[in-house]
């Protein structure tokens, strides 16, 4: 089985006067006018914080080999892999950078049934919806959530997006895919291991799309590893009822075979 990951996260602000509005690195702001974000809640929450550079731009493979480390403790090789993830998004040859905004090309990096945003055939497929937010959280009823809860949220995602979507594309062999925007998130903001994470954490970044510091959020002393983030993403998976919806609608999976996890 593989997986796909939103990939989104990015890097040290070497940058040009001018692209951090003012701000010092770290310091939580929301974009301004003219800055870009992606359907990736990680890597737009590193803009916010000048992580990466605010205008959400031209994100180049050390700016991401830098940032992903340094603030989420993702491995090399995970934060490799994110980034040639994102460097598919672009439609210009042989890019060497991508733009959070190049990131919403659909079925890449961006994909139906996301926990925290609409399908792209609604239309906005990248900005954080409530609609959908609200249906996810409804299935945390403790302050840990844990995985038989994102087990049940992905569960509801797929099957709400299957039923009202008449583009639905994440099916066959892709439909695992699903779980692994929550095993990312909860690799990086709770215990990979339990399988746990907070819900004021996954909120605040979720929503605020920042880092939930002030809430007590601290980097895992753990790497993030491809493995990591794949075998959660199995557990979780195994907790839901998916597995024999795979068979029935092969056809459009062997077509796009791109590996890899949505959010
Ligand atoms: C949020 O998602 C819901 C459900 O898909 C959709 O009906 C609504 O139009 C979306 N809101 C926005 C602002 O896109
Ligand atoms: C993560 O969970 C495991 C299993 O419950 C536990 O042994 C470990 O101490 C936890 N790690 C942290 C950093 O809390
Ligand atoms: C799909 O079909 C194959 C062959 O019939 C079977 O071995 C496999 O268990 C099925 N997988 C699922 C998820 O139903």
């Amino acid at each position: 089985m593989r997986f796909l990951i939103c990939t989104t996260f990015a890097a040290i602000v070497s940058a040009s006067p001018g692209l951090n509005h003012g701000l010092s690195k770290g310091q939580w702001h929301p974009p301004v006018a003219g800055d870009v974000r992606s359907p990736c809640p990680g890597l737009n929450v590193l803009a916010n914080h000048g992580i990466l550079p605010r205008d959400g731009k031209n994100y180049d493979h050390d700016m991401i080999l830098e940032a992903l480390p340094s603030t989420y403790n993702i491995d090399e090789k995970l934060a490799t892999g994110l980034f040639q993830q994102g460097l598919r998004t672009t439609v210009r040859s042989g890019a060497t950078t991508f733009s959070l905004d190049d990131l919403i090309r659909h079925d890449i990096v961006e994909a139906d049934a996301s926990l925290s945003r609409a399908d792209a055939w609604i239309g906005d497929d990248f900005t954080f919806n409530l609609t959908i937010w609200d249906q996810t959280r409804s299935f945390w009823k403790n302050p840990i959530i844990t995985v038989e809860d994102l087990a049940h949220s992905v569960e509801a995602r797929w099957r709400t997006s299957k039923a009202t979507n008449p583009w639905f594309s994440l099916l066959g062999e892709r439909i695992p895919m699903v779980s692994g925007g929550a095993a990312l998130f909860t690799s990086v903001l709770g215990n990979s291991t339990a399988g746990t994470l907070r819900k004021d954490f996954i909120n605040e970044w979720i929503v605020e799309e920042r880092l939930p510091i002030r809430l007590g959020w601290k980097k895992n002393k753990t790497p993030v590893s491809p493995d990591t983030v794949s075998s959660l993403s199995q557990r979780i998976f195994a907790k839901t009822d998916l597995a024999g919806e795979i068979n029935g609608t092969m056809t459009r999976a062997l077509l796009v075979g791109h590996g890899g996890m949505a959010l």
